[in-house]
């Protein structure tokens, strides 16, 4: 799992200058162009917002987990649509910044939510945020079955039966090399280097392989009734992101303002290569990495086996 000061790193120096460029609840995850990229990108975001309540059944009146909720864009549609959401994060400044537009996040992993915590919800969501929950170590040391599981048994608890999850990850795509080959040392512009660098920009994060492993581990809970491949979405998306770099006065200040994360984070270098070099449309047009919007339905309680020693904070259903 990535860690708080990971995603502190990742995250909080976009704060400014991600806001200015693309509003309060600066939305940075993949756009929904489904096949029409003549949409601007706040259409194809406007879009997915109603995508991705309507996969959870969200209507007025409706209150919504955001696992991962970045500075609220889907915390906000869903209080445009007359319910209200509630986000969590591992970023200072996403919290910050939601609480400053009046939408209510909390620092907080989700590893540390229980039914208890906020209640139940008429819905999960995550978005971009399911690519940290696993380092690479933890691949390696093979517990990334685990903590999915952890993250569906949870995701259950908190919906109730028949409840929905909707889950957008990135995934790895055919010509992932595999994680023992990524190094600085691979020549500039191969898959290996541009894999390395984006280690430094996303430290502490590692991909699921395939939908179909993820809908295996989901299955004790959900199960997975709907499914997008946005990888060309992704590639859109990114283009569009462009007007990130378009510079305005304040935008300049702004910049200016990141000059002692050179001093302070060793990697800053990396993270600026990685958005320069736009190596996220890159890992997406090469198939190292593919995409995915996944809709889950959980299963009815009865039919789920809680495994011993959780707490779900109810009784444990007879398996
Ligand atoms: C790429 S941002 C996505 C933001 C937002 N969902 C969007 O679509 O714009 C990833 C988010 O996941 C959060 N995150 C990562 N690991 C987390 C964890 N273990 N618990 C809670 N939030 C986490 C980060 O802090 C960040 O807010």
């Amino acid at each position: 799992m990535a860690t708080r000061d990971e995603m502190d790193a990742t995250y909080n120096y976009m704060d400014e200058i991600f806001r200015l460029s693309l509003g309060e609840t600066a939305d940075i995850t993949c756009a929904l162009y489904d096949g029409d990229y003549s949409k601007t990108l706040e259409q194809a975001q406007a879009d997915k917002h109603r995508y991705v309540l309507d996969s959870i059944g969200f209507k007025p009146g409706s209150r919504l987990l955001d696992i991962g909720c970045g500075w609220g864009p889907v915390l906000r549609a869903a209080r445009d649509r007359g319910g209200s959401g509630v986000g969590v994060t591992l970023s200072r400044k996403h919290a910050e910044s939601c609480r400053r537009n009046g939408l209510e996040a909390h620092v907080m992993d989700w590893q540390d939510i229980t039914v208890d915590t906020f209640g139940r919800f008429d819905g999960v969501v995550s978005i971009g945020a399911f690519e940290h929950f696993c380092t690479p170590e933890d691949y390696q040391a093979g517990r990334q079955d685990a903590i999915y599981d952890r993250f569906f048994r949870l995701c259950h608890d908190l919906v109730g039966d028949g409840g929905r999850l909707y889950l957008q990850t990135m995934i790895w795509g055919r010509n992932f090399p595999g994680v023992e080959r990524v190094s600085l040392d691979s020549p500039k512009g191969s898959d290996e280097y541009i894999l390395a660098v984006l280690g430094k920009f996303y430290p502490g994060s590692y991909l699921p392989h395939s939908m179909e492993s993820l809908a295996r581990t989901a299955e004790p809970y959900f199960d997975l009734v709907e499914f997008k491949d946005g990888r060309k979405d992704y590639i859109k998306t990114t283009e569009e992101w462009s007007v990130v770099w378009k510079m305005t006065p304040r935008k300049l200040l702004a910049a200016l303002k990141l000059a002692p994360y050179f001093i302070r984070d060793p990697d800053f270098r990396y993270r600026l290569q990685t958005l320069r070099g736009g190596y996220m449309k890159e890992c997406m047009k090469r198939e190292i990495m593919s995409h995915r919007r996944l809709v889950f339905k959980s299963r009815v309680r009865s039919e789920v086996g809680v495994p011993a020693g959780v707490s779900t904070g109810e009784p444990q259903a007879a398996s």
